[in-house]
């Protein structure tokens, strides 16, 4: 069964489109796109540089600011480039936005 991890309150998204949060030292790019969000991870399958957060958003495409590759969030799918990227599915309770845990175990259960 997924963990989920509240990472932001949607108030936070009144002002911005993007934010980088981290859940047990995995990077994540959080997304609002059409009032739904989106988690990826942040660095991009290109040369591994954690800011797809700073990317242009257009629709469900986020272009990295490094080289410009781009990827569907619905997806992960690169539709200029190549790869995918990894998706975290997104739970909004009340105001608090959760992301699924990158892992079934907190990092202080694991040995
Ligand atoms: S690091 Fe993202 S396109 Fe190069």
């Amino acid at each position: 069964m997924n963990r989920f991890v509240k990472v932001a309150e949607t108030v936070e998204f009144s002002t911005r489109r993007s934010m980088r949060v981290t859940i047990e030292n995995v990077d994540i790019a959080l997304f609002a796109v059409d009032g739904q969000f989106h988690a990826v991870q942040n660095d991009c399958p290109h040369q591994h540089f954690s800011s797809l957060h700073d990317g242009i958003l257009n629709g469900r495409e986020i272009t990295c600011p490094m080289h410009g590759w781009t990827f569907d969030l619905a997806s992960g799918q690169a539709t200029v480039g190549g790869g995918k990227l990894k998706r975290y599915a997104v739970k909004v309770v009340g105001d608090d936005i959760l992301v699924e845990a990158p892992s079934d175990e907190p990092d202080w259960v694991k040995k």
